[in-house]
């Protein structure tokens, strides 16, 4: 990496030094060595010593010594970007993407970590997280063993689904890091190639602030664009410029314009075929879902005739998979209109299967749902189930609940929560699902704790 603008203001961190953060701007820049990686994408690091004021550094390796450049100031920490490696870790590459630097796009934080070291980032991500948040020991930590395991496939080319927003100029591209402000590029690096195939980012989209494309694991691409706000005419190039047809997804929010293919895509998985929105709610990685199921399979162990409920359960992945090994009620909770439409259709012919049209919270504090129950699958969105959630499983005294986690901190405040209410975590399995980036996708299995004292 070429050390740039060294000299501009630079100044040494070192544990005999006053705090040297407190007269700081942003665009100032600092020597550091950083720490441990930290959930966020970044490493840590501090001003001043051991005790001096944290420091979330991006683009750097643990044990990297760096110029950094201030990015943000808050009252307990900043943020910065590495902008120039003077002492590299072993585990830097080049990133494959030139979009992927220092005030690039902010969609990938760890292109300049060799994969198998990003999952070990991610691994470590998930044991601090735990640890601090889950309030579990590092010994048990240790024999949970959250090792990161990859997906078939590779770190680039893998990304199902993307979203590109349109800049002033009616430019696509993906935003800055915590920005809204767009970098247009010629083609995102960890798109799936049918999605790098398509012309969207090589034209311009006036009228429009967001351009969604889907490359199927069944095989069909869908383009869709959602109109800026106060837009009234259709996306040029919309199927809905012809008054013959009527095209705008009204179906799906009315502020959508389908421009390629059908507004409902076919998804391989779990030996089956899945129709789903383009729109809606599906694992992102082509492997992730088959990935998933086997790990909730592996790890509920469903006997015939178990009762299950599937919260959370999008077009109703996990229930189809654990219906078909019990052959009893299973039952998916879902609050979108689309996910419900979704799961209805896909489990019109699964035996046992049916849909709650409802949120979670909601559905179980009704009692729309209620025990005796056998298993418990949750997959709740990046802000986890929540304490009341959690509770009110705990409560219905299943024998056992797979939790899938697309946010390790989210699960590990739920993890602590199940805990208080006498319940343990059994076993964890993490996988890579989404390369490049700090994300990392846990299945955790839940089981109330013989030996908790009552
Ligand atoms: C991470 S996705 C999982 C979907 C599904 N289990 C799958 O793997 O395909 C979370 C799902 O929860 C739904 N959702 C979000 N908040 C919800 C809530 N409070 N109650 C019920 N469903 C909710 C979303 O619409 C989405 O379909």
């Amino acid at each position: 990496m070429t050390p740039a603008g060294e000299g501009a203001g630079v100044r040494l961190s070192s544990p005999a030094a006053e705090d040297p953060s407190q007269d700081l701007v942003e665009g100032d820049r600092v020597e550091l060595v950083t720490g441990a990686p930290a959930h966020g994408g970044h490493c840590v690091a501090r001003l001043g010593g051991e005790h001096g004021r944290v420091v979330f550094v991006r683009h750097a390796l643990p044990g990297e010594r760096v110029t950094a450049e201030i990015t943000e100031l808050h009252r307990g920490y900043l943020r910065a970007d590495a902008v120039a490696v003077h002492d590299a870790s072993p585990d830097r590459v080049t990133p494959p993407c030139p979009y992927a630097r220092p005030g690039g796009c902010g969609g990938c934080d760890l292109q300049h970590v060799a994969p198998a070291a990003q999952r070990e980032w991610k691994a470590a991500v998930v044991r601090e997280l735990l640890q601090r948040l889950g309030g579990l020991s590092a010994e048990r930590i240790g024999e949970l063993d959250p090792a990161v395991r990859a997906l078939p496939g590779g770190p680039l080319g893998w990304r199902s689904r993307i979203r590109y927003a349109v800049d002033a100029a009616d430019r696509p591209g993906l935003l800055k890091h915590r920005s809204h402000e767009v970098v247009p590029i010629d083609f995102c690096r960890i798109a799936h190639p049918r999605l790098r195939e398509l012309d969207v980012t090589s034209r311009l989209w006036p009228g429009v602030s967001a351009v969604e494309a889907v490359a199927s694991t069944g095989g069909d691409v869908t383009v869709l664009a959602r109109a800026a706000r106060g837009a009234g005419a259709p996306p040029p190039g919309s199927a809905d410029a012809d008054p013959a047809g009527s095209m705008l997804d009204e179906a799906h929010g009315g502020d959508r314009a389908l421009i390629e293919g059908a507004p409902e895509v076919r998804e391989l998985a779990a030996g089956r075929e899945w129709h789903v929105p383009a729109e809606g709610f599906w694992q992102i990685h082509p492997a992730a879902a088959d990935t998933l199921v086997d790990a909730v399979l592996a790890l509920l162990r469903p006997e015939p005739g178990e009762v299950c409920w599937d919260l959370y359960g999008g077009a109703g992945l996990f229930a189809a998979a654990v219906a078909a090994r019990t052959g009893a009620r299973t039952t998916v909770v879902e609050s979108s209109p689309a996910g419900v439409a979704a799961a209805r259709r896909n489990l019109a012919g699964v035996a046992g299967a049916e849909v709650v049209a409802a949120r979670v919270d909601a559905a179980l504090a009704r009692r729309r749902i209620a025990g005796p129950v056998d298993l418990v699958v949750l997959d709740p969105p990046r802000s986890g189930a929540g304490a009341k959630v959690v509770r009110a499983v705990a409560a219905a005294r299943p024998r056992a609940v797979a939790y899938v986690a697309c946010d390790p901190a989210a699960l590990a405040r739920d993890v602590r929560t199940f805990a208080d209410e006498g319940w343990r975590l059994e076993a964890l399995r993490a996988y890579d699902c989404f390369p490049m980036t700090q994300h990392v996708e846990c299945v955790a299995l839940l089981v109330p704790d013989a030996t908790a004292v009552s």
